[in-house]
């Protein structure tokens, strides 16, 4: 999900220098030692809020689908529970009910019948379960639909990238097993009190943090970055379907799309400066951004600096790959990190 897996040792070099979490933190109001603070202000699939928590931080996140929102309160908000084995094999069992969306919607369009079925029956337990235990099942869910789907990404049908790799020969149910246990061993109890939201960026108010990072969708120059069209199965699937609009006569099945200012050419700059804005505040404004986007590295620094006087950028040079290893194309984008302090 345009994960920013692989930029973590640089964000972290980032964030380190920019609101380093020391012991002499400034003291709260009631004497006790403030924690530091970050928000991630467009979460995806979370691996940066876990970062900030990792670094000790109190984390907000955030991001307008519902499947990252599920993600973080299972993996940073969740300092405590994990799935039993007795759990994990209940829901890997015989279906609780008869609900059969995922088998009546997207029958030829993703994964084998019995995967499909997998994925309805799993959720007839899932309905059950509440709290964590409910966040941890569905991540898991989710995290095994994206890694069955070839490229992780639901624009298209059928196993046309299938190339064989282990992720895609495992079953649904061996993915499940698989991702409940790796979020389980996310899990760690810091003592702080984390959020994840499900919102527009643009409702997000919160005290000022020593971190904000924005990870927006890039723009591309034409065209725009449509997440619910590459995502929208992980989307329906972290809430059963439910509250979203299928488009019917669509190939995919994909659910309505959520305007975003920041897919757009047109729109682009207004978001970044209203976001900038909203974060004014902030110790250090911290922005992800791709040399294949638009707007240009000297109109974003240029932006930043109305909020923040000192922008600094960090350049990393980044090669997509796209494709199975034979038809693979390799696109070289660099990508910048602009950190803003004042
Ligand atoms: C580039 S991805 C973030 C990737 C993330 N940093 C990671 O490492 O996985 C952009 C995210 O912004 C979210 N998004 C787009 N527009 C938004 C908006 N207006 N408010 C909140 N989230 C938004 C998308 O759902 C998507 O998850």
């Amino acid at each position: 999900m345009g994960s920013k897996y692989a930029l973590l040792p640089v964000l972290h070099d980032v964030f380190s220098s920019v609101a380093p979490v020391s012991a002499d933190d400034p003291e709260g109001e009631g004497g006790a030692v403030r924690p530091a603070t970050a928000i991630d202000a467009f979460s995806g699939s979370g691996v940066v809020s876990y970062l900030m928590k990792a670094e000790g931080r109190r984390v907000v996140s955030n991001d307008f689908l519902a499947f990252p929102a599920v993600i973080a309160r299972a993996s940073v908000v969740n300092g405590s529970t994990t799935l039993s084995d007795d759990l994990v094999d209940e829901i890997c069992g015989p279906p609780a009910d008869d609900r059969d969306i995922v088998r009546r919607t997207f029958d030829g369009v993703f994964f084998s019948a019995d995967d499909r079925a997998f994925l309805d029956s799993a959720w007839s337990h899932v309905d059950r379960l509440d709290g964590a235990e409910r966040d941890l099942a569905i991540a898991g869910l989710v995290l095994a639909a994206a890694r069955k789907q070839p490229r992780g990404v639901f624009t298209f049908t059928g196993a046309r990238y299938d190339d064989g790799r282990r992720d895609l020969r495992m079953t649904m149910a061996e993915q499940f097993r698989a991702a409940v246990q790796a979020y389980g061993a996310t899990v760690f109890d810091d003592g702080l009190a984390h959020e994840a939201v499900e919102g527009d960026v643009a409702d997000l108010r919160r005290p000022p943090a020593d971190l904000v990072y924005l990870d927006p969708p890039y723009a591309p120059p034409r065209d725009d970055a449509d997440y619910m069209k590459r995502y929208h199965f992980l989307q329906g699937l972290a809430v059963y379907w439910r509250g979203q609009t299928i488009m019917t006569e669509t190939k995919t099945k994909k659910i309505v799309k959520l305007f975003t200012p920041f897919a757009y050419p047109r729109t682009v700059d207004d978001a970044l400066v209203r976001t900038f804005e909203q974060f004014a505040d902030a110790g250090a404004l911290v922005l992800s951004y791709s040399s294949n986007a638009v707007p240009s590295r000297e109109r974003i620094e240029q932006l930043m600096r109305t909020v923040k006087p000192h922008v600094e950028v960090r350049v990393v040079d980044h090669t997509y790959s796209f494709g199975t290893h034979r038809t693979a194309t390799r696109t070289a984008a660099t990508e910048y990190v602009f950190v803003g302090r004042d």
